[in-house]
């Protein structure tokens, strides 16, 4: 039974390549019609109000604070301009306590406003404020946002997990303003930005030949760098620069075509948004290890995989989690001993055969590789949307492509990351993959805020 069952998930899991170019395709035309505003397209296409990214030329003190991956975190940093770039960078980490996830927004803003407050307060002097200047602020919201301005939107919806009652169509910036009103603290907030759009901002800084920025972490998303008459919801006038930045919000992709099996089904029907998110849930770091609890539970109802009882902890959800999953399908010891004594934290039992240590691991290599590769089909198609999947026409080069990719699933679980890449590198064929990058851009999202507050700046023309 239990070689039925497993044959059973790889058979729902599997990702052939031929199955991922067609998902690849359904996303571009999602991304087509999200770009003409059908209200109906799976993929929101945000316009970011960003049209032009980082220069160098950025100079001053600026703050940022990014909300929505696993931890919050405030950040200042002094720019120096074009020779000395970041002269001086801190930041601090909190993590948010799980009731205020779930809670009033005014008890989430005033607990982020507070945080900030207590952060401003420790500025040293090697930070500078020009005298009679207001300090301003990136504010990275990392959930879908109409943005109605660079420095307001309203919330579409949360995801991951948060679940606010009353904050969906309020804009989150007067909510962040009058929290910091309350704290007395007297900031501007410059710039609004996804965390993917903050990761590109501060990816170009680093590297003229990014692209796209995206983020795998505990949610999943993307943005890029698209020609604005390619965009013809844009109503406004055609910026100086041609370009204009998107947010995907590929996260809410669904279509036949993915990889669905019963454990996603059963897991998006309890979760906080069901029928939402159904591409993140299948990718992220929130939900890989849920989702490999639910056919570990399958493998003990039906196979006795774990004995003659069914261990209760393992029926409890989230009680797997991806960075739990990760260090057991990283085991490569003879005998799977840390994956033993993983197994002994999360189901309860100490004694394991060597057996159903490597069928764990199978089943968490199962379950990463979809995730991996239907990731890489994301990246692939926004490669397609912007012709950088292939040499173009007349030219003899593809040019240097840059994605910048961040996001705790990204950095820390390699085996993933190391998918992602080798099956971009397989989607794109041996000369585009020659010059596609796929760089690490760690907490560039910070410093990508920090300069879209500078180059937003009230002072910008002073300056
Ligand atoms: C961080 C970025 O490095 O990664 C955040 O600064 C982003 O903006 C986060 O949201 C995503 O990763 P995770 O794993 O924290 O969800
Ligand atoms: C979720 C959010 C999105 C964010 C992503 C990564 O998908 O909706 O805005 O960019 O997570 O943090």
């Amino acid at each position: 039974r239990v070689a039925a069952v497993i044959e059973d998930v790889e058979r729902s899991l599997a990702t052939p390549t031929a199955l991922l170019r067609s998902i690849a395709d359904a996303m571009v035309t999602e991304m087509e019609r999200g770009l003409r505003g059908d209200i109906h397209a799976q993929l929101k296409m945000l316009i970011s109000y960003v049209d032009n990214l980082p220069t160098g030329d950025e100079h001053g003190l600026f703050y940022a604070l990014d909300l929505g991956g696993t931890n919050f975190r405030v950040l200042r940093v002094q720019l120096g301009g074009r020779e000395k770039r970041v002269v001086k960078q801190q930041y601090e980490e909190v993590s948010i306590p799980p009731h205020l996830m779930v809670g009033t927004s005014m008890e989430l803003f005033d607990f982020i406003a507070a945080a900030l407050a207590k952060f401003v307060d420790t500025e040293g002097e090697d930070f500078h404020l020009p005298e009679g200047r207001q300090r301003e602020l990136g504010f990275t919201f990392s959930f879908p946002v109409n943005q109605t301005s660079i420095s307001s939107g309203t919330l579409i919806k949360w995801t991951k997990g948060f679940s606010i009652n009353g904050a969906v169509g309020e804009d989150v910036v007067s909510e962040l303003s009058r929290a910091m009103e309350r704290q007395g603290l007297d900031m501007k907030v410059t710039a609004l930005v996804n965390d993917t759009v903050g990761t590109l901002a501060g990816g170009r800084y680093n590297d003229n030949d990014v692209v796209a920025a995206v983020i795998l972490g505990t949610g999943t998303n993307a943005a890029y760098v698209e020609h604005a008459n390619a965009i013809p919801k844009w109503t406004g006038l055609l910026p100086k620069s041609g370009n204009m930045v998107i947010n995907t919000e590929w996260g809410s992709f669904k279509s036949d075509k993915l990889p669905l099996s019963e454990y996603d089904r059963v897991m998006d029907f309890e979760s906080l948004n069901p029928g939402e998110q159904i591409y993140e849930k299948m990718i992220s770091g929130m939900y890989l290890g849920e989702i490999v609890r639910r056919i570990l539970l399958k493998l003990a109802h039906y196979a006795s995989l774990f004995g003659d009882i069914v261990p209760p902890k393992l029926e409890q959800p989230f009680v797997l989690r991806t960075p739990d999953m990760s260090a057991m399908h990283h085991d490569s010891s003879h005998d799977l001993k840390i994956l033993g004594s993983k197994l002994k934290d999360i189901v309860g039992i100490a004694d394991t055969s060597l057996e159903v240590r490597y069928i764990t691991r199978h089943i968490c290599d199962l379950v990463a590789e979809r995730g991996a590769r239907l990731a890489a089909a994301g990246i692939y198609s926004i490669l397609k949307k912007i012709g950088r999947d292939k040499i173009p026409t007349g030219e003899s080069k593809m040019p240097r492509t840059v994605v910048a990719l961040d996001g705790g699933l990204y950095e820390h679980y390699k085996k993933f990351s190391s998918c992602v890449e080798a099956t971009l590198t397989d989607l794109l064929g041996d000369e585009a993959s020659s010059s596609v990058v796929a760089k690490l851009a760690n907490d560039g999202s910070g410093i990508g805020a920090a300069l879209l507050a500078a180059s937003h700046s009230q002072y910008a023309e002073v300056d």
